[in-house]
């Protein structure tokens, strides 16, 4: 496997997706790490991330004496990444300073004359970088030449071909470097000849074989479902390592899609095999939710019912496995690698990464370890996985759906008339996104209703019914968002049936918003 040593950068886990993408096997250790621990592996290279400290200054972290001599002993290859190569230069006698103009944002790297690093195989002489360093090398460090520059830096990369020793000062790993990946395949598999037959199986079959080991014969798991592509995916990888053992718990907090809480109990028994009960929670939620019109309001209350909802489950559920002599220590979340960062406290790698909220709700005050299996993972490889599992099309490709669901797309008050109004015109418009072709191309797709009536005429009668707006996004991130440019035929089919179907909507808008300024959500 490869090595990667994290210093707390916010790219240190793009660098293993970006091993990940070449099929190669990476894990990420923190840069602390024990040489003895990185000894029970085949290590055949190091990769050691950039960081937000300075090398030079007290306190920051560095890679323990024991693990540069097991480098050496095993003459193990090494790529250092921005902070990653100042910490080389630092230990092997170069020198470090702070550089008088920071570099952020894309660079051009020129290739050192009549240089041929095997790390710029198949590379043009000048090539787009993207940097984010303050500090830069002022001194190579003994045995090591510059192999690139830019205007702003004379070291940009250094290699030692004796010590199999890399350094960049850009960052290969992000999408702003088009050739990042290049460079980081002439290490991975040019200069430490890894074999590239890695597949997102073998993800799944490692995360099943730690889970039983840490789960124990007896042990069992809770875990709240909802139906979406993350909680599916880590519930059915679940299933896999302990079977029964493995207890989900699906809300329904009467703020669902159409017969959804039917479907979602339908594919996991029937096609995922897991143990998944229902609660029908709906009166509880909605008499809550009765006369509230605040948005934040709701997301309060349907987010404190739910953590209520399902500690009662989970207790029932500990006190069933108690009576059978086995014992429910552990909690399953589907929280995925960006919901990390976000929750990640920018302190250096010695920062507690906080858990994150995920949609599905952590009850706080439970005392329950946590098993996260997609915490190294982004959405899309989280398909990849679901796919490679053989989990159905449908729930693979399920857009996002938020935790207070459809409560925070009625705007104003919700009522149960509202809430079936909403599911009736979101189920129309999401099968034909499907029909049509676009559900895949787009971000999230949804209906609002607003609390709004406006005239309409049906037959020879006046009518005076609600306002309803269909919204489609394109977004990788969600935190930026393009409106959808959907065919006008297709809305055109859309307005028709909502409004034919529907009773109680008269009018179909199409949101032509873009975030920022708006919200994706209305609410
Ligand atoms: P906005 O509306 O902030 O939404 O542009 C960005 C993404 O977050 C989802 N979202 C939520 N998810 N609980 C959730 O679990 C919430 O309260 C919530 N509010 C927004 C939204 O659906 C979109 O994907």
């Amino acid at each position: 496997q490869v090595a990667i040593l994290d210093f707390g950068s916010q790219y240190s886990h793009l660098i293993a997706r970006r091993v990940r993408e070449l099929h190669v096997y990476c894990e990420l250790y923190s840069c602390q790490v024990d040489a003895k621990e990185l000894e029970e592996h085949e290590i055949i290279a190091i990769i050691l991330s950039g960081g937000p400290n300075s090398v030079y200054e007290e306190g920051a972290p560095h890679v323990s004496q024991g693990v540069w001599d097991l480098i050496q002993k095993n003459s193990i290859p090494v790529l250092g990444i921005c902070y990653g190569m100042q910490e080389m230069a630092h230990v092997l006698g170069g020198a470090v300073v702070p550089g008088l103009k920071h570099e952020y944002g894309k660079a051009i790297a020129r290739r050192s004359e009549g240089c041929n690093s095997v790390l710029f195989e198949d590379m043009p002489e000048e090539f787009q970088m993207w940097m984010s360093h303050g500090d830069k090398l002022s001194k190579v460090p003994d045995g090591f030449k510059p192999v690139a520059a830019t205007d702003n830096s004379e070291y940009v990369a250094i290699e030692n071909l004796e010590t199999k020793m890399w350094g960049l000062q850009f960052h290969p790993e992000v999408t702003h470097s088009p050739l990042g990946k290049v460079v980081l395949k002439n290490f991975v598999v040019g200069v430490a000849g890894a074999k590239q037959d890695w597949v997102m199986t073998d993800y799944a079959q490692e995360f099943i074989d730690r889970v039983v080991q840490q789960v124990g014969p007896k042990g069992h798991v809770i875990g709240a479902v909802s139906g979406g592509v993350d909680s599916t995916v880590a519930a059915v990888l679940m299933t896999r390592a302990i079977g029964p053992r493995f207890h989900a718990v699906l809300v329904d907090n009467g703020c669902l899609r159409k017969d959804e809480a039917t479907k979602v109990l339908k594919r996991m028994k029937e096609d995922c095999k897991v143990n998944l009960k229902c609660v029908d929670a709906s009166d509880r939620f909605l008499s809550k939710l009765k006369g509230v019109t605040d948005p934040e309001q709701k997301r309060k209350i349907i987010g404190t019912t739910f953590i209520d909802v399902f500690q009662e489950e989970a207790t029932k559920i500990e006190e069933e496995v108690k009576h059978e002599g086995g014992s429910c220590d552990w909690l399953l979340q589907g929280t995925l690698y960006p919901d990390v960062i976000e929750s990640i406290s920018y302190k250096g790698p010695s920062a507690t990464i906080k858990t994150h909220h995920n949609v599905g709700g952590l009850p706080a005050t439970m005392k329950l370890k946590l098993i996260e299996p997609l915490r190294e993972l982004f959405k899309d490889e989280v398909r990849e996985l679901g796919m490679a599992l053989g989990i159905d099309e449908m729930s693979v490709w399920r857009h996002p759906f938020p935790g207070p669901g459809l409560a925070i797309r009625i705007l104003g008050e919700v009522t149960p008339e509202r809430v079936k109004m909403l599911q009736e015109a979101d189920d129309i418009v999401i099968g034909e996104l499907w029909k049509s072709g676009h559900y895949r191309k787009i971000g999230q797709a949804f209906v609002v209703l607003l609390p709004v009536k406006s005239v309409g005429v049906m037959g020879d009668g006046r009518t005076y019914e609600f306002v309803a707006s269909v919204r489609c996004v394109e977004t990788t991130d969600y935190m930026t968002a393009d409106f959808y440019h959907l065919p006008y035929e297709v809305m055109g089919t859309m307005s028709s049936r909502v409004i034919n179907e529907v009773r109680g909507i008269n009018r179909l808008c199409y949101d032509i918003s873009s975030k920022p300024p708006s919200t994706i959500e209305w609410e």
